[in-house]
């Protein structure tokens, strides 16, 4: 297999080349512009993809037309599993925020490979123990924490993935506008740009166009908690 991305991707942890490389062949590519819907929240569902290029975002709308996104994927990271295990509609819409690109397996084919290579069920459930982890924190901090401190974590949940190491600082190119990242960090934009603003003021980050760089990473985390 000669798509490096896919052969890290946790589904794949586990598995010898040989094993990978026959995965790998079953897997049908997508491409998707910025902006285009993957699915949408209630359809019927029968694949899981991995992201191979570019960001993902995984969003709910309310009954008023509010928007919450419960989640950006990148490089790596796959989605479009609870379909299977809780039979049932898409639980979120998929959108791309870029370009990008995903790789695919229907269902039944993953059903198989779980049957026979325990590796690929235990990659599976360890992707959704961490995402119950994940959305524990994310309940969690909208219970205790406030926009700020949510703020922040996200900026810092976003590096820890997107972010690269330059010398002025960690630049984060999270693609995302104001709008995405207020409904990503659960508040309005308003309080949202509020808390970029006094960040920036106190020299924390800088902000660019749908990017951040963190300048000052440990005071970042310390309001983050
Ligand atoms: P499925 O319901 O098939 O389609 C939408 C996908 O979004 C879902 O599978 C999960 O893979 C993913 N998803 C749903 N909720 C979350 C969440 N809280 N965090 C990350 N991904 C999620």
């Amino acid at each position: 297999m000669d798509n490096d991305v896919l052969r890290q991707a946790l589904l794949f942890s586990g598995l010898d080349d040989e094993a990978a490389a026959s995965l790998g062949a079953q897997m049908t590519e997508t491409q998707l512009s910025r902006g285009e819907v993957l699915f949408h929240e209630g359809d019927s569902g029968d694949r899981l993809y991995i992201v191979t290029d570019g960001k993902i975002k995984l969003g709910r709308t309310s009954a008023d037309g509010r928007e919450n996104l419960l989640a950006i994927l990148g490089p790596g990271q796959m989605f479009g599993e609870l379909s299977l295990f809780d039979p049932g509609p898409r639980s979120t819409t998929a959108t791309a925020v870029t370009d990008c690109s995903m790789q695919s397996l229907g269902h039944d084919e993953l059903i198989v490979w779980l049957n026979d290579h325990p590796n690929v069920a235990r990659a599976l459930l360890h992707q959704l123990a961490a995402r119950l982890r994940r959305t524990n924190d994310v309940v969690a901090d909208l219970v205790f924490s406030d926009v700020p401190g949510r703020v922040a974590k996200a900026l810092l949940d976003l590096s820890s993935r997107f972010g690269r190491k330059a010398d002025d600082g960690i630049h984060v190119h999270h693609d995302l506008t104001q709008e995405e990242l207020a409904q990503l960090v659960g508040a309005s934009r308003e309080t949202v740009n509020k808390a970029l603003a006094d960040f920036a003021m106190r020299g924390w980050l800088r902000l660019e166009p749908r990017s951040v760089v963190i300048l000052d990473l440990e005071r970042l985390q310390r309001r983050s908690r």
